[in-house]
């Protein structure tokens, strides 16, 4: 709706579909729902568990890598689908395929869904494109880690966790991960990128727990990392009002 606070969402496929059996549809989608009542939304669907399940097994016939990205692009589809599906009357019930196809769907008051669109990429750098087409106030990254690290903390106990970052300081944090396809860093290298020129701030939360996305866009808290070029600006989901 025109005037509204835009955000986008990148919900990640292992806080959404850890595995197709383990879904949070259900604590998800009034949390979604309810958050639309306040603020024009998009979410961008990632792969989760079954994408990282049928890459391996296209990996495994010896395909190719940007094959294996076609797959978990599908899948990511697939379960953007069933997001739309759980969402109900609350989403536009079809999944957009380009960001252009997302712009069409939008100022309806409806939840646009997305998945991936090309290879060589993750939803992070999808959701970073559509926040910079859709000129959205505030990008999200929901994801199973509390914030952007220092190093991996589930591998390093030193590690330690960022609360403001420049866009400049993600790009040189992110530029040392791989990128085959299923590969899974907390933003990706394109995203980063995106988030850079368009200076469209992101936040980077913990989606483990859905409560902690209303608390961080409603209680004003400053919870996870926010990557915003002026390290003392007004963050912008202070304009978000609770419905
Ligand atoms: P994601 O990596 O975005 O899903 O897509 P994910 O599993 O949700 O990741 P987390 O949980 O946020 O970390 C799954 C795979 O689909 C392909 C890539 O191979 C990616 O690893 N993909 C997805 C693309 O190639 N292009 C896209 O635009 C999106």
């Amino acid at each position: 709706m025109i005037g509204m606070t835009r955000v986008v969402l990148s919900l990640g496929g292992s806080i959404l579909f850890p595995t197709l059996e383990t879904h949070t549809l259900r604590t998800y989608a009034p949390v979604l729902t309810k958050l639309s009542e306040s603020v024009d939304l998009f979410v961008v669907v990632g792969g989760g568990g079954e994408a990282r399940r049928y890459i391996q097994a296209a990996r495994s016939t010896g395909a190719d890598e940007a094959f294996c990205d076609e797959i978990g692009i599908l899948v990511t589809r697939l379960n953007a689908m069933l997001l739309a599906g759980a969402l109900g009357e609350a989403a536009i019930p079809r999944v957009a395929l380009s960001p252009g196809e997302a712009m069409e769907y939008a100022g309806r008051g409806k939840i646009v869904v997305m998945g991936g669109v090309t290879p060589a990429q993750t939803t992070d750098a999808v959701a970073a494109v559509l926040a910079e087409r859709a000129r959205a106030d505030l990008l999200v990254n929901l994801t199973s880690v509390d914030g952007i690290y220092s190093a991996d903390p589930k591998k390093d106990p030193g590690a330690r966790r960022y609360s403001r970052l420049t866009p400049q300081e993600l790009l040189d944090i992110v530029g040392c991960g791989g990128m085959e396809a299923g590969s899974n860093t907390v933003v990706d290298m394109v995203a980063a990128k995106v988030v850079q020129r368009s200076r469209i701030p992101l936040l980077v939360l913990d989606g483990r727990d859905p409560g902690i996305l209303e608390d961080a866009l409603f209680s004003g808290r400053e919870l996870g990392t926010i990557v915003t070029g002026d390290k003392k600006s007004p963050l912008p989901f202070r304009k978000i009002r609770s419905p």
